[in-house]
């Protein structure tokens, strides 16, 4: 069911998910009054149950919710022939102890880092899940609200050179939760489909009979690049972009890229994942005839805090990255539109979600 709100007054009991649920309520056109409530009045309490004195269209109970204040909420609510809208029952419910049925997972893309850069659709999923399992990349600032606000938070970070939890650990902790009723989101960096493993991910569902959507996100492969002030295509330029997983250096057995197909495009490679193959694969794009003067732009941690970018050409590349300490998680840009840094270092990222910018 979905409650028509645009206008109306919604009382939301303080709590952990008490802000979230206010902003939510407001972008979807109501007015939210967030209120603290004590616990439920004592039997043979005199009156009606204590609270505000506003007039109000529905209560909206966070899932997250303490007990008591959402109880005394009800209560005021139920004096006054107030509807409610209780999350907190519904997710129990959910859970398997007044309801049941099988939750649902939703993969979300989480944009390179900064909230702000994360879809509507995924930040409002993120909300409402009761579990949320992520990454070390994207915007992990959200996981950490949402255990704020009681959901729980499963860190499946997969981090390169580190730590490692299997794949098929992350599909089954999914489906587990699902199973038991709960609304499961998957917040990967960037987008689901884009070297994300998220395909694998929406297949593990479908098999488990586990509901499934993808709502994609912003991918490194393009905001990291826009962040530094670099164009991918540009007018009279380039007519191609390329985006290439450098996980695996040239050669490598495992390796399931055309060097010499790459070599030939004339306009934009954006290589992820290279940081440690970089030296080789700028010295396997000049062998396949690529010009050793070609620009090459690293940017590092883009909408982050770490937010860096090394400019340099294919013949420095590997030097120049030392140098610097490039660390991942980084993009390179290749081609002619990385000799052009279109915008100010000072003037990057404006209006992002990050203090201070
Ligand atoms: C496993 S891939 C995931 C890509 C992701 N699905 C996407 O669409 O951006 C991880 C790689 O994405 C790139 N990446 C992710 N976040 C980044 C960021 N904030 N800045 C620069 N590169 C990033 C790096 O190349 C990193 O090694």
């Amino acid at each position: 069911m979905t409650l028509r709100l645009t206008g109306v007054r919604v009382l939301v009991p303080d709590g952990p998910g008490a802000a979230v649920a206010a902003e939510l309520m407001r972008e979807a056109g109501a007015e939210p009054v967030v209120v603290g409530f004590d616990a439920v009045p004592p039997a043979g309490h005199p009156g009606p149950p204590p609270g505000p004195d506003v007039a109000v269209g529905l209560v909206h109970v966070p899932a997250g919710t303490a007990d008591g204040p959402a109880e005394a909420a009800c209560a005021w609510a139920a004096a006054r022939g107030c509807p409610v809208d209780d999350r907190r029952g519904r997710a129990r419910a959910d859970r398997g102890d007044g309801g049941g049925g099988v939750g649902r997972v939703t993969l979300v893309g989480g944009g390179p880092g900064d909230p702000g850069l994360m879809t509507v659709a995924g930040a409002r999923a993120v909300a409402e899940a009761d579990v949320v399992l992520t990454d070390h990349l994207g915007p992990v600032d959200l996981a950490a609200e949402a255990a704020a606000r009681g959901a729980e938070v499963v860190d499946v970070a997969k981090i390169p050179y580190g730590r490692q939890v299997a794949q098929e650990r992350i599909n089954e902790i999914m489906v587990e939760r699902a199973r038991a009723g709960l609304r499961v989101v998957r917040l990967k960096g960037g987008d689901p489909f884009v070297f994300g493993r998220g395909f694998e991910e929406v297949r593990a569902c479908e098999a488990a009979g586990v509901p499934v959507t993808v709502v994609p996100g912003v991918t490194s492969a393009t905001a990291a690049p826009a962040l530094a002030g670099l164009s991918l295509t540009h007018r009279g330029l380039n007519h191609d972009l390329t985006v290439v997983s450098g996980h695996v250096p040239p050669g490598h057995p495992r390796s399931l890229v055309d060097w010499g197909a790459v070599a030939a495009m004339r306009g934009t490679t954006v290589l992820i994942m290279a940081v440690r193959n970089a030296r080789a694969i700028a010295a396997e794009l000049v062998d396949r005839g690529m010009d050793a003067a070609t620009p090459a732009v690293v940017v590092e941690n883009a909408s982050t805090e770490g937010e860096r970018v090394t400019e340099s050409t294919l013949a420095r590349l590997g030097d120049d990255m030392d140098a610097a300490g490039v660390w991942s998680p980084a993009v390179i840009v290749v081609g002619a539109a990385a000799g052009e840094r279109a915008v100010p270092a000072d003037a990057r990222s404006g209006g992002l979600s990050r203090p201070g910018r």
